[in-house]
């Protein structure tokens, strides 16, 4: 085996704070850093569907050699000598800013304003457009209906400043079984008040429609 591929398939060996760790083939920074009970702030990650770097929260900063930057550790991979560092001033720094950004985008979540007071961030310099949204656009709802119940009943719809959680054509979708996965993964709790708007009335299935 070449030098190349064999610093490609694991176990990899490499530092999270000072702390030597060993991961498997496909682990991610933060799979390994969760093994040995490393805690990394995350909300768009759950380990029951695939990441999609959605909130950027869980950055940390990882050094080779001469250089280093910071990267979303649910993202990253795995490599040997690699040293990654979970809470520098720069991690906190980006954590802040993104904190920032998150409080304009869902102000009315609970679970955003204490991760912000954690860090030291009591106001945003962000325009908040809407004073009550709770749903920071992360996707753990549609990708939990459609990975893990197998029922695709909601997606993103529409795009840029008004990209949200809708149903098909913002009605009601039958399709829908009312498990309640989604309120469960939620990690703001805004799913919650829209799944009455996803399954519709469960006597007939139909009705208003749902823009939210
Ligand atoms: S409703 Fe909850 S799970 Fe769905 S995108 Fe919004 S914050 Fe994420
Ligand atoms: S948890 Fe990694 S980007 Fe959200």
């Amino acid at each position: 085996m070449s030098e190349d591929i064999a610093s490609k398939s694991g176990p990899f060996h490499y530092t999270i704070d000072g702390q030597a760790v060993e991961a498997q083939d496909g682990w991610t920074v933060l799979d390994t850093a969760r093994h040995y009970g490393i805690h990394i702030p995350t909300l768009c990650y759950h380990e029951s569907v695939s990441a999609s770097g959605a909130c950027r929260l869980c950055v940390v900063e990882v050094r080779e050699g001469r250089w280093s930057k910071v990267v979303i550790s649910c993202m990253y991979p795995s490599r040997s000598g690699i040293e990654i560092l979970t809470n520098t001033e720069r991690v906190r720094n980006v954590r802040r800013w993104i904190l920032e950004m998150l409080l304009a985008e869902c102000p009315a979540s609970k679970e955003i304003r204490a991760l912000a007071e954690q860090y030291g961030v009591k106001k945003t310099r962000f325009n908040i457009e809407n004073p009550e949204e709770q749903c920071l656009l992360c996707g753990l709802c549609v990708r939990v209906c459609e990975e893990v119940v197998g029922v695709r009943a909601i997606s993103f719809g529409s795009r840029g400043v008004t990209k949200k959680i809708a149903t098909p054509y913002m009605i009601p979708n039958k399709a829908c079984i009312a498990c309640g996965s989604c309120v469960t993964i939620c990690p703001t709790g805004a799913m919650q008040a829209r799944l009455d708007a996803v399954r519709g009335e469960v006597s007939e299935r139909t009705g208003k429609g749902f823009a939210h």
